[in-house]
């Protein structure tokens, strides 16, 4: 059985800025051929658009038709027009086999986050209890990962408007309410918990208390940080920590004429 490796990307904000979307064609010309899955961990679009989710698809539709990238919604796709159902069609909660992966998708956005400043996740024990049932399904030597937009541990504000929501105790800079029990109910099923929103990347290892380990990931903004991590498995287990792959490292020439204007 050979490795597969497994690239994870956030927070695209395609629509923010022609540099934004530069920096999604780059991030896309380097995965396309090269990862056997990819995930987009939510905010593809910066507004919500429907012409910003048709860039998203104009880039990866060609990967997502193939089974080789999965996405969830983040709460800028609920903005504006709205475009969250076309991300996830099928529930709240959706688990797919892809070649040595068993990948679960959550959408941890809501109706509230059609206000920027409401751009916190929910989800409610009734999702813990699907998350768990679809873990009960994950086939054996498989690594499984769970990916949804927000976090579902505390992570230091980063921006001070976070600062201010986390002073006045506003939910929307904070972690997911039912986030820590959600890790304790998958504790010992799961290998990843893959994320987005806080732009800034962080790692966490969760106490398994002698189970199978449980890591948690935030990819931040891949746009932004040109740089996105790689995981690579073997039989359903990680070939140890994943690595940084920076766009600036890829030759100028292998993008010429990906540009966007
Ligand atoms: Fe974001
Ligand atoms: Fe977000």
């Amino acid at each position: 059985m050979r490795t597969r490796t497994l690239a994870h990307l956030s927070d695209l904000h395609l629509g923010r800025s022609p540099e934004t979307d530069r920096a999604a064609v780059r991030l896309r010309d380097l995965v396309e051929d090269a990862f056997d899955h990819v995930v987009v961990s939510g905010d593809v679009t910066h507004r919500g658009r429907r012409e910003e989710l048709a860039r998203f698809e104009e880039l990866f539709g060609a990967m997502q038709r193939a089974g080789r990238l999965s996405v969830v919604p983040g709460n800028h796709d609920r903005l504006g027009e709205d475009v969250g159902a076309r991300l996830m069609r099928g529930g709240r909660v959706e688990a797919h086999t892809h070649d040595g992966l068993y990948l679960v998708r959550v959408d941890s956005t809501g109706p509230h986050n059609k206000f920027l400043l409401a751009g916190h996740g929910q989800i409610c024990a009734d999702v813990i209890d699907e998350i768990e049932l679809a873990l009960a399904g994950a086939p054996r030597r498989h690594l499984t990962v769970l990916t949804l937009h927000h976090h579902p541990l505390p992570l230091p504000e980063e921006t001070f408007g976070e600062f201010v929501s986390a002073t006045l105790g506003w939910p929307n800079a904070a972690e997911l309410r039912l986030g820590a029990r959600l890790l304790e109910r998958i504790g010992g099923r799961c290998d990843l918990v893959l994320h987005g929103h806080r732009h800034v990347p962080s790692a966490m290892a969760c106490d398994a208390g002698g189970r199978r380990p449980l890591a948690v990931y935030n990819a931040g903004s891949s746009t932004t940080l040109g740089r996105f991590r790689v995981f690579t498995h073997l039989d359903g287990a990680l070939c140890g920590p994943p690595v940084w792959l920076d766009t600036q490292d890829v030759p100028a020439l292998e993008l010429a004429g990906t540009g966007t204007e």
